[in-house]
């Protein structure tokens, strides 16, 4: 073996010590101090030392956290004192008689509590002897768990040894405990590669950082991103450890350099633990890690000691859990739902459920690909998601519980509700009916999304209203709307004379539109609100826009070839015609204004609409941003340089080499006054 130079030693500490700064301060404090590839370089050269003398290598340095080869199984670990669980309160009532418990066995007033998330992960501890990290493991049933220290070493953020803090004085047994968990953006970026690799997906972070944890292979747990946040401290002998309050611990633990966590508090009373509550409650969606709530723990160690436990949960804390965002149900059945434009969306059934603070009984299942995805069988219990505003969804099932009499679901070949040929268009996922405004439910889409807000704007024209009229064949096509009368209207369930002269009024109001909102009311496929901008932007009015020719339609900024055809088939529609015809006799009527923009100047005439246009200098009148909006709206472009293919040059104060290119080039050049004269048209 060879002798070790002093040098190299020295070498060796300091690299350790600055390659563990940066992992803390990367994965615990979140805030990297060198680049990436600085990093690598001081990891490389560390492992050539390791590698030239193995006899250097201890087991906290940082080489050692790519962990081994595969175990067997587990082995089990007894904790030193046991793992235990929290007591749960949902409602505030629960909370208030949480608070006074404490206070009459205290015989105090008022209590100060530290307030912390409750990370949704998995329970773990962490022991430190002399300073080392020897082992880590599960919370298993609270007194024995499973042994997975190889795959905790390979946790960036969990120091291998308390060395590295200021804090010298450390214990001589230190056991730790905290959470493991996935942040959300390493859960998406997991899963993007899980699906980029035809791998299952997990369902949430916390059954990937389980599913990560519990490797019996740690090289694998070496590739997950984990993170660690401490809590609490199990055991400690010697050392300066805090015995006043938690809220000291914690931050005992954070100079240690454990990851605490940044939104915890310390409150008083009753009212200022609700108060919390609904802080965390409101920004929850936006924290990088998942909670299912928040804890309370009365700060005053020696109060927490005069406390005690009932049964397996301390007296001193309880949970506040958030209205679960997911839960397990049983799917009773699959149905289609046909939309707007005919795809079929396959909706899960479900036996009623509680879930994110309402009642769902819907939800989606997205396309059949993600079916055959997710293993999901009619008859499963599944897990059903409803956070914040999103569609309630079915992000996976519970295999163990899959029942005998499970049946697989297929997609219909024809369209249930009006038996069309139902068909996969081209490389599309979704399976669309073909029975365009045949297809009632198509129709009743369509008169839905043609009376909505941002078209053509028909107030109290619901959905229930809709599909009375539709069924009963009153209404077959939007122009229909502008047949009805208020007779027709009274004979419906639930309408009642003034709601029906409200519609009627409401739909007298609708005649006077704008192109824009007109083109998008038609739900041309792949026409949303924005290419309808577009549209009216470039061409002159209507009629040109509906006889345009696909090369044409193509020059419009922003439309790629499938917008184009999209349109074009539209319009080859007899049908579509058909009701735009009887739109118009109806008396519909819009501003066709776009089509005077156009000036002249100097025996040139100048137009925005499919006009390449190159800002320069600055402008009296309006921004640049501004301008630049206004050149698009009205259907030109904006490009930053001056070439061959630009056809006007606006020249603003302090105008520089765009300018002069501009003349060599003798490109037409505005001034800001012809600009504004040009979009005042
Ligand atoms: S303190 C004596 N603090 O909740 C109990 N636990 O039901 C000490 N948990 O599985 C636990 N966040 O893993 C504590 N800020 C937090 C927590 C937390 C999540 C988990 C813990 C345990 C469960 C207790």
């Amino acid at each position: 073996m060879s002798e070790i130079p002093d040098h190299i030693l020295q070498r060796v500490h300091k690299l350790r010590a600055a390659i563990e700064q940066h992992n803390y301060s990367y994965s615990a404090l979140d805030l990297p101090t060198i680049p990436d590839s600085e990093y690598d370089k001081l990891y490389c050269e560390l492992q050539k030392i390791e590698q030239h003398y193995p006899q250097l290598v201890t087991p906290d340095s940082p080489t050692q956290r790519v962990g081994i080869a595969p175990l067997k199984e587990f082995t089990r670990i007894t904790h030193r004192t046991p793992m235990l669980s929290l007591g749960n309160a949902f409602e505030a009532n629960e909370v208030d008689a949480f608070d006074q418990r404490v206070r009459e066995c205290l015989g105090v007033g008022n209590v100060e509590y530290a307030v912390e998330p409750k990370f949704d992960g998995l329970a773990i501890s962490l022991c430190y002897e002399n300073g080392l990290f020897v082992s880590g493991s599960t919370r298993g049933d609270g007194y024995i768990g499973e042994d997975v220290t190889s795959n905790l070493r390979t946790i960036r953020s969990i120091p291998l040894s308390l060395r590295t803090g200021k804090y010298r004085n450390y214990p001589t047994l230190l056991e730790v405990r905290g959470e493991i968990l996935m942040l959300k953006v390493d859960f998406e970026k997991l899963n993007w590669d899980q699906s980029k690799r035809e791998r299952k997906k997990f369902i949430n972070p916390r059954n990937a950082a389980a599913g990560s944890l519990r490797q019996l292979d740690s090289r694998i747990t070496a590739t997950r991103r984990l993170t660690f946040f401490a809590y609490g401290i199990g055991v400690h002998v010697d050392g300066t450890v805090p015995n006043d309050r938690h809220s000291s611990v914690m931050e005992y633990l954070a100079s240690l350099h454990f990851p605490v966590v940044k939104e915890r508090s310390i409150v008083n009373g009753v009212n200022e633990l609700l108060t919390y509550y609904h802080k965390m409650e409101k920004i929850r969606e936006r924290l990088p890690y998942d909670i299912d709530g928040v804890v309370y723990k009365v700060n005053e160690l020696m109060q927490q000691e005069k406390l005690g436990f009932i049964s397996r949960a301390p007296r001193f804390a309880i949970a506040h859990k958030f209205p679960a965002q997911e839960v397990i149900t049983e799917l009773l059945d699959i149905n289609i739902q046909v939309g707007r434009t005919g795809v079929l969306t396959p909706v899960a059934r479900l036996s009623p459920v509680f879930v994110g603070g309402a009642t769902v009984t819907n939800a989606t299942l997205h396309n059949e690909d993600e079916i055959i995805r997710k293993d999901v069988m009619i008859g499963d219990s599944v897990i059903v998601r409803r956070a914040g505003d999103v569609i309630p969804e079915i992000v996976g099932i519970v295999i163990e519980r899959r029942p005998s009499h499970a049946r697989r679901f297929t997609m219909p070949d024809y369209c249930p509700v009006c038996g069309s040929k139902a068909v996969r268009m081209g490389n599309k996922i979704a399976k669309r009916c073909t029975g365009g405004l045949f297809c009632s439910a198509q129709k009743k889409q369509a008169i839905l999304h043609f009376s909505s807000r941002r078209a053509m704007n028909i107030e109290g024209l619901g959905d229930k209203l809709i599909e009375q009229l539709v069924d009963k064949s009153i209404v077959e096509t939007p122009a229909d709307l502008y047949r009805l009368d208020s007779a027709v209207l009274v004979t419906l369930e639930r309408m009642a004379k003034k709601s029906a002269d409200n519609i009627m009024e409401a739909i007298e109001k609708s005649k006077k539109t704008t192109v824009k909102r007109f083109i998008y009311a038609l739900g041309i496929p792949n026409v949303g609100e924005t290419t309808a901008k577009r549209l009216t932007g470039y061409f002159n009015n209507f009629n040109q826009f509906m006889n345009a020719e696909i090369e044409i339609l193509q020059q419009v900024p922003d439309i790629g070839p499938t917008v184009a055809q999209s349109i074009v088939d539209f319009f080859s529609e007899d049908n579509n015609i058909e009701v735009i015809k009887h739109l118009c006799e109806a008396g519909i009527k819009w501003d066709d204004g776009i089509s005077k923009r156009v000036i002249e100047i100097n025996n040139n005439y100048i137009s925005i609409s499919g006009k390449t246009f190159v800002l320069t200098g600055s402008f009296l009148n309006l921004t640049r941003e501004d301008a630049k909006e206004k050149i698009e709206n009205a259907g030109g472009k904006v490009s930053e340089n001056v070439s061959k293919k630009t056809d006007y040059v606006v020249v603003g104060i302090d105008a520089g080499n765009k300018y002069n290119k501009a003349i060599e080039l003798e490109i037409t050049i505005l001034s800001e006054i012809d600009f504004l004269h040009l979009l005042a048209q």
